[in-house]
């Protein structure tokens, strides 16, 4: 018999044996206890169950329903974070489970089910007893116990209120124009939440799961959090806190955290859909300059495309885009340009994107091989492959010479993906993608799988490209769609919302939830996307959006617009007061920028954040936020209600950020389960000219003179407020602002304190990190809650003093201190 007549004959053989050679291997089954160095694997029946330890804090579960764990690999949490690893102690007295440093870990079977406390033996978190885990045709869903006390907060980009405890939510990133406080889901997926109040502190859960994955937080069951998905592996992440920052620390450890952006991001940015030419943002940036209202960033929407084609530009209404760039350059403006990534399906027509694309296999199929072709702004358009790395390198390349023209950043929009004229509002669920990428089996895979990912990986594509192209220069992308870990590649904007009150306060708490969820730097459209604001409405916006880490202006085709210069000069003179206090605090949210670099720490926070115990106080949280640890703002919670309203403020001494006063309690409020915590409440009354701002006792706040764009050096000295209280500091941190020179040590750090004394207080200066030399000659010390006259000794120094007795601050005026050092006022009458 020859070989090839042989062939037939075997696959027919196979096919009769199939049912046989799959029992020759079997799904493994049985009852065993592996104890590993850094963990345990059981098997219990055909459920392997593998729990390693990656720190003392950070569980990886590994849950396989037929014996076998799939690919080690994952799009999100990189090969070196899941290959960390502590050894593990055996758990005194039981069967199964190990110890950690600050965990103990409980295996329990009958069912088989996972029980973490901390060190102290109180309950983290447990899998409920009751249908821990169930499988059913490849989906799954797990069961984890909820106590009285938990509050949940994170999974991204979800409308509702902070707590996200009795709702439920769907992740499957979505083109969600005109969404409501009710819609879910929207363009981001983070399979990520982080309980606060249970007994032994709070814990987050990653699911590390692709798919259309979901929660619902106790809204079925209300003892219960379940989480699920269609397909795909069960394989989560269980990181302890015993704090919330804690936990944020510990997923951006796990998924990573945004680099730092260029200090022109931090300003504000204006945009529209669209500045239809190159003379009318021209226009734009002039007026801003001449309505002497402070601005770094101008935004081109798709309108400056050739018949919105990526990576084109209109001719005749955008000539020369690396003259537009010098010329509002030279005024202090950075242009951002889109770059959406479907490209237009223009078979010989010279558009190279498509002809380079197609001339790489760079998009991505139907189930036929055929590629996939559908309407988006250009009309029919290919979408690439992103989750194959020659794609993305592809991808990259586009963008040199648009960065070569100076454009300075690039706005990734569409990329859930949307696609118009369907039902699904994207593409078909069996579209295939490839994947080819180091750490990966290469395969393809369907759309249902990739979905959620597609836009990050987008967005990676773009950051690598621009990284690339400009080696020395920090990459800014701004997406719509991501999922856990894309705050690595973008920063992000709650897409298109609407110029209603409702929408405004939605806001806080769905940026917040964003920061928790890793992504720090969030905003929403200033003004909303659709729909024109009334006048107090662009302004109650501007006033809160100068607080929130993007501030970014925009508005849909065909509206007025959302630039701070309409509805005549009393609200715009209101909105400038607002962004000129954002500029002033730029060295403050500099430093915090720094912070989230190297911590994960939000720059916008929730109050139980820095104030864990507040959590417990009986106050609503979900409008108040905290911009760092220092400064807590609190808008009306209604917000077009001129009612009076209650502000609680967590136990402790606070100032007022606009007068400089010490806070004068209303009352104290004694609430809680435990009645142990305490709040401070104020009560104020909405003024549209006025947002209130309270700085902890206890902070030292850098602040600069005012500049028209992060482009100019600030004239003058640096001021640090100082506001006496308990563990008194702040931080200084400055660089050149756009480079990545700050990785070689060019940059300047530096811990300033604080300390009451019988006489007085000192201010130190702790030594400064890096080789950075500040713009500023001399540094003011200004000391609130300060009576009477004061004389002040640097060293050998005599500085000059000046108080204010109206103000109660007295205001120092030092030499800058590059070293350590420390400056001594003391009240005049205690003066020696
Ligand atoms: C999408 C974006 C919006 C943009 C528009 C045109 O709707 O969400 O911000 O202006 O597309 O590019």
């Amino acid at each position: 018999m020859s070989h090839s007549a042989f062939r037939p004959a075997l696959g027919m053989l196979l096919a009769l044996l199939s049912p046989l050679l799959l029992a020759a291997t079997p799904t493994p089954v049985g009852n065993s206890t592996t104890p590993l160095r850094n963990g345990t694997e059981i098997r219990d029946g055909s459920t392997l169950l593998r729990v390693t330890a990656l720190s003392d804090d950070i569980l990886r579960v590994r849950v396989a329903a037929n014996g076998r764990f799939g690919e080690d690999a994952s799009w999100v949490v990189s090969a070196e974070a899941r290959g960390q690893s502590v050894e593990v102690q055996p758990l005194p007295g039981k069967a199964s489970g190990f110890r950690t440093r600050h965990l103990s870990v409980e295996i329990a079977r009958l069912p088989l089910r996972l029980i973490v406390r901390n060190a102290a033996g109180e309950l983290v978190v447990a899998d409920a007893i009751d249908r821990p885990f169930t499988w059913h045709d490849g989906a799954f869903t797990v069961r984890k116990a909820l106590t009285a006390h938990e509050h949940i907060v994170g999974l991204g980009d979800k409308a509702g209120p902070l707590d996200r405890r009795g709702e439920e939510f769907v992740d499957w990133n979505t083109d969600a124009y005109l969404y409501q406080e009710s819609s879910d889901p929207l363009y981001k997926s983070v399979p990520f939440y982080i309980s606060v109040g249970a007994p032994g502190g709070s814990y987050g859960l990653y699911l590390d799961n692709t798919w259309r994955t979901w929660f619902d937080l106790g809204k079925r069951d209300p003892d219960a959090i379940e989480f699920g998905a269609p397909a795909g592996a069960l394989e989560y992440y269980l990181i302890y806190g015993p704090t919330a920052r804690q936990v944020v620390e510990g997923y951006t450890l796990l998924t990573g955290r945004p680099s730092l952006p260029p200090l022109w991001s931090l300003g504000y940015q204006q945009s529209r859909y669209s500045y239809m030419s190159a003379d009318e943002v021209r226009g734009i940036a002039s007026r801003m300059r001449h309505e002497r209202i402070p601005a770094d960033v101008i935004w081109l929407d798709i309108d400056y495309q050739d018949r919105n084609r990526p990576f084109t530009t209109n001719k005749a209404t955008f000539p020369d885009l690396a003259q537009l760039a010098h010329d509002v350059g030279a005024q202090g403006f950075k242009l951002v340009a889109i770059t959406d990534l479907h490209i237009a399906d223009l078979p010989n027509q010279g558009y190279a994107p498509y002809d380079s694309g197609i001339a790489g296999d760079q998009f991505v199929k139907r189930p036929d091989g055929s590629r996939y072709v559908a309407e988006v702004w250009p009309g029919a358009s290919l979408f690439p492959d992103f989750t194959r790395a020659t794609t993305r390198d592809w991808w990259g390349g586009l963008y040199k010479e648009f960065i070569a023209s100076g454009i300075a950043g690039f706005w990734n929009d569409m990329n859930e993906p949307a696609i118009f004229r369907t039902e699904s509002k994207t593409m078909p669920l069996d579209t295939v993608h490839r994947i080819e990428e180091p750490g990966f089996a290469t395969r393809s895979a369907t759309h249902a799988e990739i979905h959620n990912i597609y836009g990050m990986q987008n967005t990676r594509a773009t950051f690598d490209g621009e990284a690339r192209l400009a080696p020395n220069e920090r990459p800014y992308v701004m997406t719509r769609a991501s999922f856990a870990g894309g705050q690595r590649y973008a920063v992000t904007w709650t897409g298109d919302n609407s110029s209603t009150w409702n929408h405004l306060r939605m806001v806080v708490p769905m940026l917040l939830n964003l920061g928790m969820s890793g992504f720090a730097y969030s905003g929403a459209d200033v003004g909303g996307y659709a729909g024109q604001p009334t006048p107090e409405l662009l302004t109650r916006w501007d006033e809160i959006a100068a607080f929130t880490p993007v501030f970014r202006a925009h508005s849909a085709k065909g509206s007025v617009g959302k630039e701070p210069w309409h509805d005549g000069p009393e609200q715009t003179a209101i909105r400038r007061r607002f962004i000129e206090e954002r500029y002033r605090l730029l060295p403050y949210i500099y430093s915090l920028a720094d912070l989230n670099a190297r911590t994960g720490a939000p720059l916008m926070r929730p109050v139980f954040f820095d104030y864990p115990d507040s959590i417990t106080a009986g106050c609503d949280q979900s409008t108040d936020f905290l911009l760092g640890a220092a400064m807590l703002i609190a808008p009306p919670p209604n917000l077009e209600d001129p009612a009076p309203y209650r502000i609680c403020l967590p136990e402790g001494r606070w100032y007022d950020y606009w007068s400089g006063a010490a806070v004068v309690a209303d009352t104290t409020l004694t609430a809680g389960w435990n009645d142990q915590s305490k709040s401070v409440v104020v009560t104020a009354t909405p003024a549209l000219n006025e947002l209130p701002v309270f700085v902890r006792a206890g902070t030292i706040l850098p602040r600069q003179p005012l500049i028209q764009s992060t482009s100019e050096t600030p004239n003058g000295p640096l001021t640090l407020e100082v506001y006496p209280g308990d563990d008194c500091h702040g931080t200084l941190y400055l660089d050149d602002g756009h480079s990545q020179a700050y990785r070689q040590g060019h940059y300047l750090r530096q811990r300033i304190r604080c300390l009451t004394t019988a006489d007085g207080l000192v201010v130190t200066f702790e030594t400064r990190a890096g080789d950075y030399r500040p713009w500023w000659p001399s540094i003011d010390v200004v000391i609130h809650g300060w009576d009477g006259a004061a004389s002040a000794q640097v060293g050998a120094l005599t500085p000059s003093v000046e108080s204010n007795a109206a103000l109660h601050v007295v205001r120092v005026a030092i030499p800058d201190q590059p070293q350590v050092a420390d400056v001594v006022v003391r009240h005049a009458t205690a003066a020696r």
